[in-house]
């Protein structure tokens, strides 16, 4: 299949391009490297060392004689997306090309306004592009568990059957976000599920969970095919920051009571879902919706099993809970439905493997690239204005 993937430079989009590119599909990557200039801006980097995006697809067709081809652009640019789409005539686009933090949106108007920006503009561009120039093209999209927020009844796939004043109906399932940035997602999700309705047109939305791990058969064959880690404040997720603590005998901070409880997903799952998605389209005018996790944690578990495989490491630990920068609810009930993408095949791999095999060993590994500063929190939702340390 001809597959177009957007934000192919990213922590998931270049092991997603890799994956598919080996498995026979002819790869065209779009990325606008916001990512990378937001770390070169800020000071900020990845544990690993990664390689810009020219090296990375030379070394790729170098070891596998894989050609992966790449564009930098913007999916805000609507003149240099459409001719992308028409010129390419995907069938399928995997869109992960979007700002994916919630801190980075909380920093102040600024960055709220970019988040929307950039996500929603363009995702409605994106959409432009399949129904004028791509009508058969599947979208697959990037959204997140939480869209859904944290209810205190089961959460579904998308959908809800309901039950009021004597009829039923089955509509979407409601979203309560904590930050702009989940609420780019929700509004990305509105967008696409209309679009769909109207233009006949086809789409997956994905509801993925916190991704962990960095390591998939694709990048372990040369250390220049690496993707990111992260584990700043900003972009770096709750184990990442975790492993690292623990690592330079750093306290491993939990924000607030630790009840805090989301659902996780191995990044080599990730690269399957997505896989299992294309292969399995969804009709024409169907807007399809899978949660994509494969495991539920609360922060206090996540900081127990660092502790834990530390222990084995000879590392000691301390967990500190710190004054939650976050407005969120701390002790909370959870419960996901995820059939769907495991229906179709997936078979998990399991978080507390990894923890000990992969990332408190690259921790170790990457030591001197730690820069301490960059890890306590210094967004506070209830700020105006927050400062970032350099
Ligand atoms: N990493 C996770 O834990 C996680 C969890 C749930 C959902 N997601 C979603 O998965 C997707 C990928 O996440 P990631 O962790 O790889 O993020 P990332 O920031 O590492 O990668 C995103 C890539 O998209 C590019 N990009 C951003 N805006 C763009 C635009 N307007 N046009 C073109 N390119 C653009 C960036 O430069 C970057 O290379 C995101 O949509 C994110 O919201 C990620």
């Amino acid at each position: 299949m001809k597959i177009l993937i957007i934000g192919g430079d990213g922590y998931l989009g270049w092991p997603q391009a890799m994956y598919l590119s080996k498995k026979g599909h002819t790869i065209l990557i779009l990325d606008s490297l916001m990512r990378r200039e937001f770390d070169l801006k800020n000071n900020f980097n990845s544990l690993v060392s990664i390689e810009n995006v020219k090296e990375r697809t030379r070394v790729w067709k170098e070891k596998t004689g894989l050609e992966i081809h790449y564009i930098i652009g913007d999916t805000r640019d609507y003149p240099l997306l459409s001719k992308t789409i028409k010129g390419f005539q995907p069938e399928a686009i995997v869109h992960f090309g979007e700002q994916r933090t919630a801190p980075y949106s909380m920093i102040d108007r600024e960055h709220a306004v970019f988040t929307m920006d950039n996500n929603v503009i363009g995702t409605m561009n994106v959409l432009y592009a399949i129904k004028d120039f791509c009508q058969d093209c599947h979208l697959v999209k990037l959204g997140t568990m939480g869209e859904y927020g944290t209810p205190n009844i089961d959460i579904e796939e998308g959908y809800i059957e309901i039950e009021h004043k004597g009829r039923k109906d089955k509509l979407p399932y409601p979203k309560q976000p904590s930050s702009f940035y989940h609420l780019s997602k929700v509004h990305d999700s509105h967008n696409i599920m209309f679009a769909c309705k109207i233009w006949n047109i086809k789409a997956t939305d994905l509801n993925q969970g916190v991704v962990y791990g960095h390591e998939t058969e694709e990048t372990e064959i040369d250390p220049r095919l690496a993707t990111r880690f992260d584990y700043d404040q900003i972009y770096g997720t709750v184990l990442n920051r975790f492993c690292v603590q623990a690592a330079i005998g750093y306290p491993l901070t939990v924000y607030g009571k630790g009840g805090q409880t989301r659902s996780y997903i191995n990044i080599q799952d990730t690269m399957r879902c997505i896989e299992l998605a294309i292969e399995n389209p969804p009709h024409k005018a169907e807007f399809r919706v899978f949660n994509q996790f494969t495991e539920i944690f609360s922060i206090n578990q996540l900081s127990e099993i660092v502790s834990h495989c530390s222990q084995e490491l000879n590392l000691k630990v301390e967990i500190r809970h710190l004054d939650n920068p976050r407005v969120e609810s701390e002790k909370h009930y959870y419960n996901a439905v995820n059939t769907n993408l495991i229906n179709l095949g997936l078979k998990p791999h399991y978080l507390r493997n990894t923890v000990l095999t992969s990332l408190m060993k690259e921790a170790l590994r990457n030591k001197s690239r730690i820069n301490n500063k960059l890890i306590d929190p210094s967004v506070n939702w209830r700020k105006i204005k927050n400062i970032l340390p350099q």
